[in-house]
């Protein structure tokens, strides 16, 4: 078991690593007088698979919501309706939500947690390596808006975050790859050390090898909680988490979510990384070397189908961090040495993002 604290004064919060340790709920919850009663807002999927197992460590008077799986679930109308179900229920300012599932799971539910009564409790329970290693931590949640990925949120710290790697078991190839998107993401942006890490226990990794599982977890989590305590509103160092994100928000947002979120990211990256090759910045062999390690996680090198660089441009001005602004992006000057820049012109990426159209 590993334990990494994210230190934010009052908000901060500890989260728990390792096989098992759902069972350390109930010591979360005991957090009023009386036993705090709990909603489980669920990914459906997720329930079917583990929710037996999670509410064994849950008081009996805890209720459970479940909703349909997928980034769809992300919507005002998704909010509107858990929120009146919270209502019914009588779900009053003593309630704990759970956040029970993916990203997809915790971005919801922590917002509704946000919004709900101006404010109720909530804990996550990443079961997806995505939330794991990056979405559960650091108090971003939110929903996508018709216009674009996650234009209507706000910053809500959870009271602690349960890693319970047992339920990340059941996770599919493909979802396992998408969490290693982001964890490489980590590492080009804060530590290179770790991107040795990651090729020297690939093997162990893909495997889901217990250890090496909550060792990855943990020096993630670690990584991101450090940035999150020194900005945690994201008005300076925590933008460099956003790295390979301009270009993923716009094809998340033109491929309609057929993609899984960290597959655009890893296209992200890619192209982003080919920018500041392109620029001088960023040696060859590192860009390489973040190439060959997503490939050897099965990531995805190029589109599924060609997109038109001027609507992935258009995409890109969506994306709200540009808002009525320049297209930002956070380069790399080299591994570990990320810089937010908002002169990359239409034509630069238009060239950089050959790459990853089909052959
Ligand atoms: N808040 C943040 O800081 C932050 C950071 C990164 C990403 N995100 C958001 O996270 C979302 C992507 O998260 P995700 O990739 O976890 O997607 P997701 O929540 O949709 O989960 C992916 C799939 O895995 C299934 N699943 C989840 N847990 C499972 C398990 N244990 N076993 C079997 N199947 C399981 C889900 O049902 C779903 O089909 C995006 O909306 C992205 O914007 C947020
Ligand atoms: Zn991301």
């Amino acid at each position: 078991m590993r334990s990494v604290d994210v230190a934010l004064g009052e908000r901060s919060y500890s989260i728990t690593i390792g096989p098992g340790v759902a069972n350390s709920l109930r010591a979360c919850l005991q957090v009023s007088p009386s036993a705090s009663p709990v909603v489980v807002l669920a990914d459906q999927t997720v329930a079917n698979l583990h929710l037996a197992a999670l509410t064994a460590s849950l008081p009996p008077n805890s209720a459970v919501l479940p909703f349909a799986p997928g980034e769809t679930a992300k919507s005002l109308t998704m909010v509107e309706h858990l929120c009146e179900r919270l209502a019914a229920l009588h779900a009053g300012r003593q309630t704990v939500i759970l956040a029970f599932g993916g990203g997809v799971a915790g971005d919801l539910a922590g917002f509704v947690a946000a919004v709900y009564l101006r404010g109720v409790r909530f804990i996550q329970v990443p079961t997806t390596l995505l939330a794991a290693v990056d979405a559960a931590v650091g108090g971003k949640t939110g929903v996508n808006l018709a216009a674009g990925k996650n234009l209507v949120g706000a910053f809500y710290q959870p009271l602690a975050v349960v890693i319970d790697t047992d339920f990340l078991k059941t996770l599919s190839k493909r979802d396992c790859a998408a969490g290693l998107a982001e964890s490489v993401k980590h590492a080009a942006v804060r530590d290179p050390a770790l991107l040795t890490w990651h090729a020297d226990h690939a093997d162990a990794i893909l495997a889901r090898d217990s250890d090496n599982f909550t060792e990855l977890i943990a020096r993630n989590c670690a990584i991101k909680a450090d940035v999150v305590a020194r900005d945690e509103r994201e008005t300076g160092l925590r933008a460099i988490l956003n790295h390979g994100h301009t270009i993923a928000h716009a094809l998340e947002h033109l491929l309609n979510y057929e993609l899984r979120h960290g597959e655009c990211v890893a296209l992200g990256m890619q192209v982003e990384n080919e920018l500041s090759c392109t620029r001088g910045w960023l040696p060859r062999p590192d860009a390489e070397r973040i190439q060959s390690l997503l490939q050897r996680f099965d990531l995805p090198t190029h589109l599924p189908r060609r997109l038109a660089p001027a609507d992935i441009w258009t995409a890109c001005q969506m994306d709200k961090k540009n808002r009525g602004a320049a297209v930002n992006f956070v380069l790399l000057r080299g591994l570990a040495d990320p810089v937010r820049v908002a002169d990359v012109t239409a034509a630069e990426v238009e060239r950089a993002l050959e790459i990853i159209q089909p052959p």
